[in-house]
């Protein structure tokens, strides 16, 4: 996959959010340390300007892993700085953006997972990012058995409580067409009240 990206370039991605929507937004006269990070750190954001090719990222070899620590750490210290001596208007202006590059972060945090576990798979000699004992005593296998659900109408999208992206709402109807579902035997009863439910009111229940 060559839109895989080096995990020092998930770090100052992320960093270049806070910097490019926080910093450069709400601290008067501020300047990259850096400028050419806002052309190398940026993704998709359009809004902010040209961005390095993806398929390129494995290619990046400046900033080094510790000059990208060390542009976090540098943000970070801006950060602190400027919510410590900002007023509560302030504070809830940037409280949006925050909370959004917070989350940014978290989705970051499992596709650096998933590049690091990409790349070992290249690698002939299939390095392990973790090792785990596992069971191998599996439990016997019970038949495939097939859960039908009708139609129905039902809510789908964000409903205003707490945290979603943009693409997440608005909230809205649709019509869910009948399926069925394959499910082992032994489990049939609580994942049918589990589909139910994440059908009825989305993840919140959670099963
Ligand atoms: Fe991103």
């Amino acid at each position: 996959m060559p839109d895989v990206s080096p995990t020092k370039w998930h770090l100052a991605h992320t960093t270049w959010f806070f910097e490019t929507f926080i910093l450069k937004k709400f601290v008067p006269g501020y300047r990259a340390e850096v400028p050419q990070y806002a052309y190398l750190f940026n993704s998709y954001y359009n809004a902010a300007g040209d961005m390095h090719r993806r398929d390129l990222r494995g290619l990046v070899s400046r900033p080094t892993v510790r000059e990208a620590q060390r542009y976090r750490a540098s943000i970070d210290s801006h950060i602190d700085s400027l919510l410590s001596d900002a007023g509560e208007k302030l504070l809830n202006e940037i409280e949006s953006i925050l909370v959004l590059g917070i989350h940014h972060e978290q989705q970051h945090q499992e596709l650096l997972i998933t590049d690091i576990k990409h790349v070992f798979a290249q690698n002939p000699l299939y390095p392990v990012f973790r090792e785990l004992k596992i069971d191998i005593a599996l439990p016997k296998t019970a038949p495939i058995q097939f859960l039908d659900f009708e139609e129905a109408n039902v809510e789908i999208g964000h409903d205003g409580r707490g945290f979603a992206y943009d693409n997440e709402g608005p909230r809205h109807r649709a019509l869910v067409s009948a399926f069925s579902l394959a499910s082992p035997a032994s489990i049939s009863r609580s994942s049918k009240t589990t589909v139910m439910r994440v059908r009825n009111s989305g993840y919140r229940s959670g099963g």
